[in-house]
């Protein structure tokens, strides 16, 4: 293109940043939003947006959870609300709401079956997320978690682009194969201009529970790495902890009690 030729500014990439952000429904307020994210599958988000959830909860304050993993969702199922089908009316949809008063969303609840999959295209999915946020009756909160699906495809990027989310907190898991999958999302976020408050180091060690000796079940894969490559802390580390695992299968999150994401809620609450 001639050096001096002008760009239709819809198509000049140093505009696009400028896209307009979606804004709630009138029925959800949030102070803060903040992504919970990570390149691979498996290694916790679920878990480290349950518990960021519970966590802020214990310190008395208002939260959401929405899923945005549409065809692996594990929200609902977290907080036994895995058969609340959604009720809407022509004003809005109503989340589930736990016993504690989290009010959530997962693509379970809207529909009939948790069990039917979700068999989309990309584009529908992105656009079921958009809608989450908008049409969604969440209240009046103070955060709105927002657990990702894996990697770096259409729904990470219609929610870096589109939602208004003030930060987000990265998952890994101390095993190299994970680290370089994890680095190419934080990378991502980073072109997106995401504020990114750190790392939660998942299953970095399991506590022996006669003698308390910290073993590295994965080796001796030091987190530190990620954090020097990507310049981001490790905010904190939580164990395998069979305890967790149980209130996951249970639906019982709400009750966990531990402080293993206390550096991660202090840096949301700094926001
Ligand atoms: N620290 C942990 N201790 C015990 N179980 C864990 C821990 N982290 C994750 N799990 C379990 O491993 C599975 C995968 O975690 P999940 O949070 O769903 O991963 P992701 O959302 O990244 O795919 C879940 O069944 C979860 O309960
Ligand atoms: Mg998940």
């Amino acid at each position: 293109m001639p050096e001096n030729e002008q760009i239709d500014s819809k198509y000049d990439p140093r505009k696009r940043r400028s896209i307009e952000k979606l804004k709630p429904h009138e029925g959800s307020s949030f102070k803060k939003i903040i992504a919970i994210i990570s390149g691979k599958g498996g290694v916790g988000k679920s878990l480290v947006t349950s518990l960021l959830a519970v966590t802020l909860l214990n310190q008395g304050h208002e939260v959401s959870i929405m899923d945005a993993d549409i065809t692996g969702p594990s929200i609902a199922k977290t907080f036994g609300r895995d058969n609340y089908t959604c009720l809407g009316d022509k004003d809005g949809i109503f989340p589930a709401k736990t016993d504690r008063g989290i009010t959530l969303i997962s693509s379970n609840n809207l529909l009939d079956d948790p069990k039917t999959p979700i068999v989309w295209r990309g584009s529908l999915i992105s656009s079921l997320v958009s809608q989450m946020f908008t049409e969604i009756v969440y209240g009046e909160k103070e955060y709105l978690l927002i657990d990702m699906p894996p990697g770096t495809g259409d729904v990470p990027l219609t929610v870096f682009q589109q939602l208004p989310i003030d930060a987000a907190i990265v998952v890994s898991s101390p095993q190299e194969l994970v680290s370089e999958v994890v680095t190419k999302s934080i990378n991502m976020a980073k072109m997106m201009n995401v504020n990114l408050l750190g790392i939660v180091e998942n299953m970095a060690y399991v506590q022996c529970p006669h003698c308390g000796e910290k073993i590295d079940v994965f080796g001796n894969v030091s987190s530190s790495d990620l954090s020097k490559q990507t310049g981001l802390p490790i905010l904190d580390e939580i164990p395998i902890d069979p305890s967790i695992t149980k209130l996951v299968d249970e639906g019982r999150i709400e009750e966990y009690q531990k402080d293993y994401l206390k550096k991660a809620a202090k840096a949301i609450l700094d926001l």
